[in-house]
């Protein structure tokens, strides 16, 4: 039976990015019938609603979502005066991609970062003799993607309940109990045990399938005791007790961005809750490619699973005539769409094609070529988005 995949393009360059995407699974030989979500901008700034209950309905019937990027802020004064006019009649922008990710309980972010051999944006650095290497990263990162710091239980003034449970808290009292209730602002760092386990399952099962040999949980447990900690302990009894092949390591967060410039090659597969995740996703990413390069995919129990680019809508290259965005970030996307669906075959044959064509050198995008911001790029011999895809799609 043919699947059918609803496209999201959202904004600015995620309807050019997605395009071009499409092109090359089709060009690959995935069949499918693709049907449009709406999402962005325009939906907020035409129905109040930036994800409309169609589109939700879309996905609660196919499952399987390919997501552009959206636009979160005026792109000029017109659509600011419209927003403002709407947050006046008492509607609240909220973003559609948060949204999707708490409507359909997405907890399980990944986001691989794999060197590309001869893309001139890789990280090198100087070994003990001077010498230059260029470290082979090949990291997979999993990201709690629902509660933790993002979880959006905060508050400017606790209210009367939340302020007296702090004051029963002997640390709080300690440090913060002269402090006036009106000048406290308090965000809290949620794990639960289900949504930790959860996340520390889906790096183990990847670490065995794809034969990673460790799994390193980054998080801060020395310090944060009551989440980090738990994440490290639930680690530590999970790998016993089902994952005895499989090394687990334990980094906290702050020297872990300094080792990825140190020796960022050593890691297998990476776990840490929200925020930590986040950041170690953007660290890692930077050493193979940055925005034009990092893909990720958002799955979880509802078995809606959404695939899409890191990188947002740049809306200074959303002019659709001679795009010259980098659509790696989207196709490679797309691949991790094909490997969830069990089409490895047809994903790993795609990365190829697009390992094939960097390591080739004669097709860059302006980022490739460090030029990024300068508008004359395309003169200096960068390719466009749609000459890269040709590219891609001649190599399958
Ligand atoms: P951005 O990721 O859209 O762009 C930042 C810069 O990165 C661009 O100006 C460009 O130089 C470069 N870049 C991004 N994608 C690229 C690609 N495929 N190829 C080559 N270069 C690329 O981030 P920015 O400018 O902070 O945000 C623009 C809008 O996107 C905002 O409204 C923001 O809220 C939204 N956004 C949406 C995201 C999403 O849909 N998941 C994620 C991040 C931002
Ligand atoms: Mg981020």
């Amino acid at each position: 039976k043919k699947r059918t995949i609803v496209t999201m393009p959202g904004d600015g360059i995620g309807r050019i990015v997605l395009d071009q995407a499409i092109r090359v699974i089709d060009a690959a030989g995935f069949e499918a019938d693709y049907v449009e979500g709406d999402i962005g901008w325009e939906f907020w700034c035409n129905e109040g609603n930036p994800l409309p209950e169609r589109t939700i309905q879309l996905l609660e019937k196919h499952k399987i979502g390919l997501f552009g990027a959206i636009t979160s802020k005026p792109k000029d004064e017109a659509s600011a005066e419209l927003s403002a006019e709407l947050q006046g009649k008492g509607l609240v922008y909220k973003s559609p991609i948060v949204a999707l990710r708490q409507h359909f309980k997405m907890d399980i972010c990944l986001r691989p970062c794999k060197t590309y051999k001869g893309n001139p944006l890789n990280f090198i650095r100087r070994g003990a003799n001077g010498e230059v290497e260029e470290p082979m990263v090949d990291v997979p990162i999993f990201r709690q993607n629902t509660e933790g710091l993002y979880g959006g239980v905060e508050w400017s003034s606790p209210d009367g309940i939340v302020y007296d449970a702090l004051m029963t808290h002997p640390q709080f009292v300690k440090n913060f109990g002269d402090v006036p209730k009106e000048e406290l602002s308090v965000s809290t760092r949620i794990f639960t045990k289900h949504a930790t386990e959860r996340i520390l399952r889906a790096a183990f099962n990847h670490a065995r399938k794809y034969g990673y040999k460790s799994v390193t949980v980054c998080e801060k447990p020395n310090v944060i005791r009551e989440t980090s900690g738990m994440m490290y302990k639930m680690a530590q009894q999970l790998q016993k007790n089902d994952y005895p092949e499989i090394e687990l390591w334990n980094t906290n967060i702050d020297a872990q961005m300094m080792w990825l410039t140190k020796n960022p090659e050593t890691y297998g597969v990476m776990v840490a809750g929200n925020m930590f995740g986040d950041i170690l996703s953007d660290g890692f990413a930077g050493l193979i490619g940055g925005l034009g390069f990092a893909c990720s995919a958002q799955m979880g129990e509802s078995g809606v699973a959404v695939f899409e680019p890191t990188h947002g809508s740049a809306p200074k290259y959303a002019s659709y005539e001679n795009s010259i965005v980098n659509p790696i970030a989207m196709i490679e996307s797309a691949c991790m769409m094909l490997d969830y669906i069990d089409e490895n075959e047809m994903a790993q044959k795609i990365r190829k094609a697009v390992a094939a064509v960097i390591e080739d050198g004669k097709v860059r995008t302006y980022d490739m070529l460090k030029m990024a911001g300068r508008p004359d790029v395309i003169e200096k011999g960068a390719a466009t988005t749609e000459q890269m895809t040709d590219a891609i799609i001649a190599r399958l």
